[in-house]
């Protein structure tokens, strides 16, 4: 029954994307459509800058989850009665949407987790079982925690090996060194996309070809990019990619794991329950086609139908242009910054986006931080969940702005000018 949903959605939503008609990038129309942007925070308008945490919800978004629960509320895959249907066709609308947005070659392909974190423990756990003591596993020096610990468990209950491929004081990763690392043994390569803490773009697409080149599997942590850059998966050819819904404008609690076909059709189960099977007996259980193998148990379902609402918000926007804009305000923001003594920038890649770390000698980031709150700038700092990242640049954290396409060069100078009076305070 969900196969033939499908097929009809597939064909309905061929002529909604085509249909789409993209409005010319216009930061003040795509402000005005996120309401939490407008508030006052201690007084003083927000300065959102901690989109790399999350971003906000465009109205879009927040009205599909108020008619969600206000009307349409019910369990999906499993009534007979109108609202479970159409909850269900919603929900499969949605993974459809994301298919066609990351250009996957199936809805089979998108799997619906918890976010970035759930979706890579997935594939540690299941891919994992398809592993051998002395394979080997590479992620690199910028991984997220969350890039590195699953790994991490999964290398002590295999015997696997866990290699780290470096990078450069400017954040970028030494290609020759990866080379270096590439071997028959090599398994899975698990990278982030964009990094969140210095906003470095890797050349995932080399990477992804030179990892297959030895027979190995890529994952890659789009957490940081697919709000930024528009992402294919085909194109890029990998294996498995990652990312949460709350940092492309959906609810949290809900994410995506896009995988190829035939390699999730060889996964095993990562968690058992409702849904994921076909048959049950005290004996044995058989499993359900994908992608419910891997979706056990009621999931996060005004989740997943909202997070298809954000998708069809970034349908609307010129992801081009959004991108460029995003590039100029971190070069903006990066020009003041350089200017003042004593100020690091932490994360100078050629190829980066939309985030500014750096430290300021004699300051604790959470000191700064703390008083750019009062001033209503919001801000991260601390080590952004890449401690082994700090340890390579000697450094307990830093001060954090990430941008979003919303933002702008208003807003960067409100933030400099809270930033030059926190720093009189502190100094
Ligand atoms: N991973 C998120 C960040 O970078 C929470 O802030």
């Amino acid at each position: 029954m969900f196969r033939t949903i499908q097929n009809k959605l597939i064909c309905t939503f061929g002529n909604i994307m085509t249909d789409l008609i993209k409005k010319p990038f216009n930061v003040k129309e795509i402000r005005e459509q996120f309401p939490a942007l407008r508030q006052k925070i201690y007084g003083k308008n927000l300065v959102y800058f901690d989109n790399g945490a999350t971003s906000q919800k465009p109205q879009i978004v927040l009205d599909a989850i108020n008619l969600f629960y206000s009307k349409e509320n019910a369990n999906i895959h499993r009534g007979v009665h109108y609202m479970s249907q159409k909850a269900t066709t919603e929900y499969e609308a949605s993974r459809i949407r994301i298919q066609k947005y990351l250009n996957a070659k199936k809805s089979e392909e998108i799997i619906f987790t918890k976010g970035a974190t759930d979706s890579i423990n997935l594939v540690a756990s299941s891919y994992g079982e398809l592993l051998q003591a002395g394979d080997e596993i590479i992620i690199s020096a910028m991984e997220h925690h969350s890039n590195i610990v699953p790994w991490q468990m999964l290398c002590i209950r295999k015997g696997l090996v866990l290699r780290v491929a470096p990078i450069n004081k400017k954040g970028e990763l030494l290609m020759e060194e990866f080379d270096q690392l590439l071997s028959k043994k090599t398994k899975l390569v698990a990278i982030t996309h964009i990094s969140n803490t210095l906003g470095t773009i890797n050349p995932v697409k080399e990477i992804i070809q030179k990892a297959h080149a030895v027979g190995a599997k890529v994952l890659i942590d789009g957490a940081q990019s697919i709000q930024h850059i528009k992402v294919d998966v085909r194109d890029l050819d990998c294996d498995f990619f990652v990312f949460s819904s709350h940092k492309v404008f959906g609810p949290t609690g809900i994410g995506v794991l896009y995988g190829k076909e035939d390699l999730l059709d060889r996964m095993p189960p990562y968690q058992g329950g409702g849904d994921m099977i076909s048959k049950v007996t005290f004996e044995r259980t058989t499993y359900n086609e994908l992608p419910f193998k891997f979706e056990a148990g009621t999931p996060h379902i005004a989740g997943g139908i909202c997070l298809g609402t954000a998708f069809e918000f970034l349908e609307s926007l010129d992801m081009v242009a959004a991108e460029k804009h995003e590039r100029e305000l971190a070069k903006y923001a990066e020009d003041i910054l350089d200017t003042f003594e004593g100020l690091h920038i932490i994360g100078e890649a050629k190829n980066k986006t939309s985030v500014v770390s750096f430290t300021v000698d004699g300051l604790h980031p959470f000191d700064l931080g703390t008083l750019l709150d009062k001033q209503g700038i919001a801000v991260r700092t601390g080590h952004h969940c890449t401690q082994p990242l700090m340890d390579f640049f000697k450094i307990p954290g830093t001060v954090r702005a990430s941008f979003a396409f919303y933002n702008t060069k208003q807003e960067i100078d409100l933030f400099v000018e809270a930033f030059e009076k926190s720093l009189f305070m502190l100094k």
